[in-house]
């Protein structure tokens, strides 16, 4: 069985983050998209919010297990089995601090592949932090997010 953990912050998560869940979905037997926390970031949505948007935009993918864990993610990886953690690019800005993350991933659990994919040039400029931005500001999330929560998250930013 070829588990692999698909990690981020998913603030929420973007139509970017469901390409590639969607690409990954026929690589591995089992995608464990989990919720970490980044110390660099803060967070907007809750967990609760975060693993909800998750659910609803991955619900078409049998193989696909929303989670969240509270630590490393190396030992999140240790702990299910999962040997492959899936990262994507959108641009050579994005490099710097993966090749950083991955080498010291790899460090703590040296059996550990990672496995890059480049983001489909409809969502190269995609992000979370744009997406709560511009739906904060009114403007209209359709593409930016998965279909199925737009409403909600439109909803939930508009009241910011
Ligand atoms: O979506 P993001 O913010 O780019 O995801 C970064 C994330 C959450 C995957 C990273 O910060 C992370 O792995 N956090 C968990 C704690 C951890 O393992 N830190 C060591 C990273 S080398």
């Amino acid at each position: 069985m070829r588990t692999c953990v698909y990690p981020g912050s998913f603030d929420p998560i973007t139509s970017g983050h469901l390409d590639i869940i969607s690409r990954i979905v026929d690589m591995f037997d089992r995608v464990l998209v989990t919720v970490l926390n980044n110390s660099t970031k803060l967070s907007f949505f809750s967990v609760e919010e975060k693993l909800d948007f998750l659910r609803k935009s991955t619900a078409g993918y049998s193989n696909v297990v929303a989670g969240y864990h509270d630590g490393l993610l190396v030992d999140f990886a240790k702990a299910n089995s999962a040997r492959f953690i899936v990262r994507g690019l959108r641009a050579i800005s994005d490099f710097e601090l993966e090749l950083q993350m991955a080498s010291l991933n790899k460090k703590l659990y040296p059996s550990a592949e990672m496995v890059f994919l480049m983001t489909s040039t409809d969502y190269s400029f995609v992000s979370s932090k744009m997406v709560r931005e511009i739906g904060s500001l009114g403007g209209n999330l359709q593409t930016l997010v998965p279909d199925a929560i737009l409403e909600d998250v439109t909803g939930r930013l508009r009241v910011i």
